[in-house]
């Protein structure tokens, strides 16, 4: 199975920056081969503020050459809390899942592709202390214990962590703690090869602990350095996944007509210093 993944694509109706990308991203899809596009959240520029976005980034993903999927990210639901007592600054919004769920489908799902299976979680709902992050575990552990002994590839919105699995240090740019021990608890048991986030807007490609952790850059804009400290290339663009019997081949692809642009642009004068 050939796989096209996109994230932070943050479609908005008259930010041009976000759009033309998109189009670059879909113009690339018609001739990849793919089998499928997963986009990885922050499909809206900010849909919790603007819901009408969400009608924006359907109609435009309306005519994507390949099926098409998604998960939730902090701009188009809501926020998870960074840590331990530390409340997020746009909490997750119940009325805004519940739309997500009936535009774009369940928030966290399976894909087979024999022999893996890959399992998309949402992200937004880690320590949010709701029914619905209740039945994310639920169905998480039923899943994994289904899949026992398949190559599995874990996608989400946030990383999981920056370098140590056990770093409490509440920050919005990951899966929180006590939260992600659970997680990674849950998955010790199962051939977990590859974790494949957005929601950064850097790559990074790392092997820790016999996993490979991909941080997909955002399709749409750069974060410059004085806004956001530099852990991976900054730049803009896709990943084409290669899902194999025997393993996997993963390439970075920055395509015709997808431009590097910053959130310096003037047509996020709006939204960055919200
Ligand atoms: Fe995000």
């Amino acid at each position: 199975m050939r796989l096209l993944l996109v994230t932070d694509t943050h479609l908005a109706p008259g930010v041009a920056p976000c759009n033309e990308n998109w189009h670059a991203a879909k113009e690339f899809a018609r001739t990849s081969g793919a089998d499928l596009t997963i986009n990885l959240g922050d499909i809206t520029l900010d849909g919790t503020e603007d819901p009408a976005q969400h009608d924006w980034a359907l109609a435009s993903s309306a005519d994507w050459p390949t099926p098409l999927r998604f998960l939730p990210g902090n701009h188009d639901i809501g926020d998870n809390p960074p840590g331990a007592g530390v409340a997020a600054k746009q909490p997750l919004n119940l009325a805004q899942l519940a739309a997500y769920r009936r535009d774009y489908g369940s928030d966290y799902w399976t894909i087979d592709a024999a022999p893996w299976r890959l399992i998309g979680l949402d992200a937004q709902l880690f320590a949010s202390g709701t029914q619905a992050e209740a039945e994310q575990w639920a169905w998480l552990g039923a899943t994994l214990a289904e899949a026992r002994g398949r190559p599995l590839a874990l996608l989400l919105h946030k990383p999981l962590f920056l370098d140590d699995p056990a770093d409490a240090t509440p920050h919005i740019r990951y899966v929180p703690q006590p939260q992600r021990g659970r997680l990674l608890e849950l998955l010790a048991p199962c051939d977990l090869r590859l974790v494949l986030s957005g929601h950064a807007h850097q790559h990074l490609d790392r092997v820790l602990d016999g996993v490979r952790h991909i941080w997909l850059p955002s399709a749409a804009f750069i974060i410059p350095d004085a806004r956001q400290e530099r852990i991976g290339e900054k730049v803009t663009g896709l990943g084409v996944l290669e899902l194999l019997p025997g393993g996997h081949r993963f390439e970075m692809v920055t395509p015709p007509g997808m431009a590097q642009h910053m959130l310096d642009h003037p047509a996020f004068d709006a939204f960055r210093d919200r």
